[in-house]
């Protein structure tokens, strides 16, 4: 008997940047986070998980890559031991209800994983997000899991930080928690997607290579080295946490924009206090901001912003701005970035300029 299931998810991109962990085990971070969800149109993972009693042992699959070594993912097999300690529990009570003899006894099983992205892995556009919860939600389906959404963002956020907050639509706080076995340390929804379906991200892929310094040891190296980093979390991401989510229920532009510029600044500045440097952004990256930068100062009130910039560790821009500008923006940036020429390719969520073969700069 072969048992299948198959699901996709969304990437998040934060607009109060979670960097810094610490708990490494649990991944349990420093400060509380927020981002948007974007829809599936174009960037998102797809899972397809099969369990049978056939299956040897467990393997897994990325972007048609056989993973090797699976025992040595540390993060993999706590997202696997939770969801199979779940559906145990499961099996055992509808053992109580109808008898063992009609539960299949799925948690006993190995799995097949595969999992591919539709977009760049590991560059800075969130695969890892996407990745573990399309990963976590699709076992918690193929293992027909009583469970709430957010008691399933505790176990993908075991698998990488951000994913915990992929498992919702629309505006998601990560809360940090402050229990040590991580039992507080969630995603919750601000708000659904139609909250504020005027609100578009514009997804510029600088460089679709891989980083050269991953988010986990990225992160570890800030918290070991950054002075700056423990200013952020003390004395920054509280009160911007509380100013965001006021921002994002009253649907105020101006305040989003400003915060989610300034948090990407912040989070660079704190690669750039470790020791030694971790370098996110390149030269187009920074191009992009002065752009934004420009367009935002020739409404010539300050304080008034049609577009916000924002990086993961990566140096590939998001955009966010409302529907009304997005076609400004595009046009902005292509003046400055022809395609032809800088082969930088962007695209907008839900718009779609180009999907050509993204090249590396
Ligand atoms: P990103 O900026 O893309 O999130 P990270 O450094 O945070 O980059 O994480 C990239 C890692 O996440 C990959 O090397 C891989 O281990 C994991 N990952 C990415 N996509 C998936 C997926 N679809 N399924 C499982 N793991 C994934
Ligand atoms: C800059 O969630 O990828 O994108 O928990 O180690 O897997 P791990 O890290 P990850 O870090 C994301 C960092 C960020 C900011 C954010 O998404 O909040
Ligand atoms: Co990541």
């Amino acid at each position: 008997m072969l048992y299948e299931k198959t699901s996709t998810s969304p990437v998040n991109i934060a607009v109060i940047k979670y960097w810094g962990k610490r708990d490494t085990e649990l991944i349990l971070p420093t400060n509380s986070s927020i981002s948007v969800t974007l829809s599936q149109d174009q960037l998102q993972s797809k899972t397809t998980i099969r369990a049978s009693p056939k299956f040897t042992k467990t393997r897994l699959w990325l972007n048609n890559v056989e993973e090797l070594n699976l025992s040595n993912n540390a993060r993999l097999q706590n997202c696997l031991r939770a969801t199979k300690k779940l559906r145990k529990e499961y099996e055992d009570q509808l053992s109580d209800e109808i008898g063992r003899d009609n539960v299949i006894p799925l948690s006993t099983y190995n799995l097949h994983i595969c999992s591919e992205n539709n977009f760049p892995t590991a560059a800075g556009l969130a695969s890892s997000a996407s990745g573990f919860a399309c990963l976590v939600y699709t076992l918690s389906q193929l293992y027909e899991l009583p469970i709430s959404t957010t008691e399933l963002s505790k176990i993908a956020r075991q698998g990488s930080g951000s994913a915990c907050r992929s498992l919702f639509g629309g505006f998601v706080n990560w809360q940090m928690g402050t229990k040590q076995d991580g039992s507080d340390s969630q995603a919750l929804q601000i708000a659904s997607s139609d909250h504020w379906p005027e609100l578009e991200a514009l997804i510029c892929v600088v460089s679709d290579a891989k980083k050269s310094t991953s988010s986990t040891e990225g992160m570890q190296n800030t918290v070991k080295t950054s002075p700056l980093l423990q200013y952020r979390i003390n004395n920054v991401v509280p009160e911007r946490m509380k100013f965001m989510t006021d921002a994002i229920l009253r649907k105020d532009f101006n305040k989003f924009a400003e915060l989610t510029m300034k948090d990407s600044n912040q989070f660079h500045a704190c690669c750039l206090d470790t020791f030694p440097p971790i370098f996110y952004l390149n030269d187009i990256s920074r191009a992009i901001i002065r752009v934004i930068t420009e367009y935002n100062n020739s409404t010539g009130k300050p304080g008034e912003y049609k577009a916000a910039y924002t990086f993961d560790a990566g140096p590939n821009a998001v955009i966010y701005a409302l529907k009304q500008n997005i076609p400004d923006i595009i046009n902005l940036i292509s003046k400055y970035f022809p395609p032809s020429q800088n082969n930088l390719n962007y695209f907008s969520d839900p718009y779609n300029l180009f999907s050509n073969e993204s090249e590396k700069i």
